[in-house]
This record gives C-alpha cells, sequence and structure tokens, in this order.
C-alpha cells in the first residue's frame, strides 16, 4: 500500500510554479476528437487522470505523441471506433465527456457510467436532457450509456435545470458541429468552461458567451487542426498552496496562475487575516498569525469552489474563533471531517453544515485521503501538525495534483512518499 508520510509541522517558504487545469484538461482531450486532425496542446498537467484519458483516446485510435510531460500532439485522423473501454471509462468521472464529442463525430457511441468521486449522488440527468434536446437517443442500461443518432444533431433552444460544469461542456462539445445554432442559459461558468470554448474557437467553432450564463454554438461543419494551444492554469491547485501558505505560518510566491480566477479565496484569506499580493500571473500569500474565524459558502464559479472547501477548512480548524462552512453542491462532502477530527480539530458536521471551532495545534494521526481535494486538505493538515501524519489512499490526490510532493519540498515540506516494497 502507498502512502504519504508528512513530517509536521512546518512553515512554507518559497516560489511555486502552478501546472495546467486538470478540469480544464479532461475536457478539452475530448474535445479533440472533434477534428480528424492534429492538435498540439501545451501545459497538461502530467496527473493520473491525463494518463487515463490518454489511455482511452489511444484505445479509440487515436495516435499521441509525448513532446514532453506537458506537452502532446494528439491526432485523431485515424480514430475509427466511438466504443469508448468501460474499465477506463468507469474510473473517472470526466469520461462523460465522450459522449458529447464523440456523438459530435459518430452516429453511436457507448461508454460506461462515469466514476469519479465519491461526493454523493452524481446523476447525469442533465447531460443525457442535452444530447436528447439536440435530436439523439440516449439510453442507460447496465452500467453503460448509449447515445445515437439517425441524422447530424441539430441545435436547440437548452435550458439547464441546475448550473452544471459537466453538462455545459458536453453541451458545447455536442452543439459544435450541430446544424444550425444552439443556445444553452443557465450554464456555468468556470474558467474551464471558457478553456474549453477558446480551445474550440482555436479550430473554427463559433462559440459565443462562454463565462456568461447563456453560451450561444452556431453549429460549424467540420473543424480545423490547431497549431498550438496552452491549457488555462489550475485554479484549484492554485487555491490549494495559497491555503496552505497562510495556514502554515508562511510566505510563497505562487506562479503561472490567474489571480482573477482565484477572487472567492483570495476574498476568504483577506478575511482571515492574510496578505495576498496580485500580480499579472502570480499571487503571494503571507500570514504571521492565527487565523480569523469566518463563514464560507460554496457555490458555482464566481463563488467559492467547492473543490476549495476541504483545504480551506484546515485554516478554519486552526483559527481563532469558531467558523462555519456551508457546503451547496455536493450532498456527502465532509467525510474527510472525521479524519481530522482523529488529529485534534473540532468539527460538527450535519448534513449541508459544518461548525468549526478553531484549536491551537493538531496531532499526528493515519489518515485518508476520502476524495481528491479532501486528500489535499489531508496533506496541508498534516503540514501544521506535530509529529508524522501517514496519509492513506493517496491516489485519489495523485489523479489531480502533478508532482506534489517535490512542490511542496521546494516550499521547506518534508513530504515523504513510501511504498510497502520501501517499508
Ligand atoms: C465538476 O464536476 C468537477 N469535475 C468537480 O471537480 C467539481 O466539484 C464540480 O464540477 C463543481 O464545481 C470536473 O470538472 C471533471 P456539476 P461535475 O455537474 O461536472 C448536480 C475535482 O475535485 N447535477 O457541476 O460532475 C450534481 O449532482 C472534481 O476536480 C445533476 O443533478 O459537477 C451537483 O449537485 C470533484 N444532474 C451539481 O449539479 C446532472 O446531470 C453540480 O455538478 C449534473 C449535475
Amino acid at each position: 500500500m502507498e502512502k504519504f508520510v508528512v513530517h509536521g509541522p512546518c512553515s512554507l517558504n518559497g516560489e511555486v510554479t502552478i501546472s495546467g487545469a486538470k478540469n480544464a484538461a479532461v475536457a478539452i482531450l475530448p474535445a479533440t476528437l472533434l477534428v480528424k486532425g492534429k492538435c498540439h496542446l501545451e501545459n497538461v498537467p502530467d496527473i493520473s487522470d491525463i494518463r487515463a484519458y490518454v489511455e482511452i483516446l489511444e484505445a479509440l485510435g487515436s495516435k499521441i505523441t509525448h513532446i514532453s510531460k506537458n506537452e502532446l500532439i494528439i491526432d485523431n485522423s485515424n480514430v475509427n471506433s466511438a466504443i469508448a473501454s468501460s474499465e477506463l471509462t468507469s474510473k473517472f468521472r470526466a469520461s462523460y465527456y465522450l459522449l458529447g464529442s464523440l456523438l459530435g463525430r459518430f452516429d453511436k457511441v457507448q461508454i460506461s457510467l462515469p466514476g469519479g468521486c465519491n461526493l454523493g449522488a452524481r446523476p447525469i440527468d442533465q447531460h443525457i436532457k442535452i444530447l436528447e434536446k439536440l435530436g439523439a437517443t440516449v439510453e442507460v442500461r447496465n452500467g453503460n450509456v448509449y447515445a445515437s443518432r439517425k441524422d447530424t444533431l441539430k441545435g436547440a433552444p437548452i435550458f439547464l435545470d441546475m448550473v452544471s460544469v459537466g453538462a455545459t461542456m458536453n453541451a458545447i462539445l455536442a452543439a459544435t458541429l450541430a446544424e444550425g445554432t444552439t443556445v444553452i442559459e443557465n450554464v456555468a461558468k468556470e474558467p474551464h468552461i471558457v478553456d474549453l470554448a477558446n480551445f474550440l474557437n482555436s479550430m473554427g467553432a463559433k462559440i459565443k458567451g462562454a463565462g456568461t450564463d447563456t453560451i450561444k454554438i452556431t453549429g460549424v461543419k467540420e473543424l480545423h487542426q490547431v497549431s498550438s494551444y496552452s491549457i488555462i492554469p489550475d485554479q484549484i491547485e492554485t487555491g490549494t498552496f495559497m491555503v496552505a501558505a497562510a495556514v502554515t505560518k508562511g510566505d510563497v510566491l505562487i506562479k503561472n496562475c490567474i489571480p482573477k480566477h482565484m477572487e472567492p479565496i483570495t476574498a476568504k484569506l483577506l478575511e482571515a487575516g492574510a496578505t495576498v499580493e496580485e500580480h499579472a500571473d502570480s499571487i503571494r500569500v503571507k500570514m504571521d498569525k492565527k487565523p480569523n474565524a469566518f463563514t464560507v459558502k460554496t457555490s458555482p464559479y464566481p463563488g467559492f469552489p467547492t473543490d476549495m472547501q476541504p483545504q480551506i477548512c484546515i485554516l478554519l480548524a486552526m483559527s481563532n474563533g469558531t467558523g462555519m462552512i456551508v457546503e451547496n453542491i455536493w450532498e456527502s462532502r465532509f467525510q474527510y471531517t472525521d479524519e481530522l477530527t482523529k488529529m485534534g480539530a473540532d468539527i460538527s458536521a450535519h448534513g449541508t453544515t459544518a461548525i468549526v471551532k478553531g484549536v491551537d495545534k493538531l496531532y499526528s494521526a493515519p489518515i485518508r485521503a476520502h476524495d481528491l481535494r479532501a486528500g489535499a486538505a489531508m496533506i496541508i493538515a498534516g503540514l501544521v501538525a506535530e509529529g508524522n501524519t501517514e496519509v492513506y489512499d493517496i491516489y485519489h490526490i495523485l489523479r489531480g495534483y502533478e508532482d506534489i510532493t517535490s512542490k511542496f519540498a521546494s516550499l521547506g515540506a518534508n513530504i515523504e512518499y513510501v511504498t510497502d516494497e520501501e517499508k
């Protein structure tokens, strides 16, 4: 079994460079299927979710050349299958983007029901509704999703029942090559939505309004190859280092990020008493005292991201008062609080709300990464805690954070990667 051993406590100081955005990359890789040619992608994060996507695409017939660990050329000229390996697609959530992208190119598509972090119910009714509105037939049977179309997809007006990142991405993917105009309302506005639209527009798509509540897509007959596209920096990786810098009373310059994307997190760090300096493409976070307590409520962008909720909880756990977290996106995102309680945190979580009373110290304990972002929070807790904190189930963390141990090491942390073989 593999684990991280985090030697705490420590204060983070220095510079760290952010990788490409996971949640943009997992939509852009399948989006390349819409072009019968080559796409040259830069700033692709080297994480296990991307390696899994590369495997899925290769199994469909893509030829993928690794120029470097963060630069790929994907040639989809010879993709001839739209039946994705169920073993691979069932492992992670973002495999559902194959529905929209493959249906743009093929008459019949099959994927497995997507897996991913266990955050409570994760229905795909909005994805299905979108494809049906565009003229497809969708069936969910025996753990698989089957989508088919008799003719080309046809543009249509679509109103999403709730703001969904994945459904917005799938609508964009499916409507890009559809005949006519699609207007999607009540869409998600996350930076990765805008990045997907920019990527497709760079190949000749006609997508307007990404980043607002309404997206209009005028279908085009075909897309052309793209000579080079650089994926945006990861908002959540940036936020993770911002919180880690503040809670360890450090001073960290976070490079290759987009400060505008960080505003909801910056606002909470300022409330906590940190100093946050914004530069053109970097942010410096400094903190030299115990954090003030605050209330945080998750909501779709530009609100406070649910994917930063576990990390910000560590700041509250070490605060000088009582704070509150209200989780409005996922129904089971507080499972990680049991792990923090083992370390001496004072947290009472019920339903959508957690009350967090600040304590003076956390102490090491064997803890689990319940999901990707909770895993990042466990590392931050280990950096604050007295002693050696063992973090298990770290495969969740490796899904979404590139070189996490060496990035923290460059800031003065000591995190060992240990496998049974090395014991
Ligand atoms: C994306 O998930 C992210 N994943 C998640 O990040 C993130 O937590 C989430 O957006 C919210 O920001 C990827 O981008 C790959 P949603 P997604 O559809 O698209 C409900 C991480 O750690 N809903 O915006 O699956 C749903 O239950 C991951 O990187 C429906 O009811 O999230 C939820 O309550 C974890 N029906 C809400 O909408 C649907 O058809 C928002 O979900 C779709 C969603």
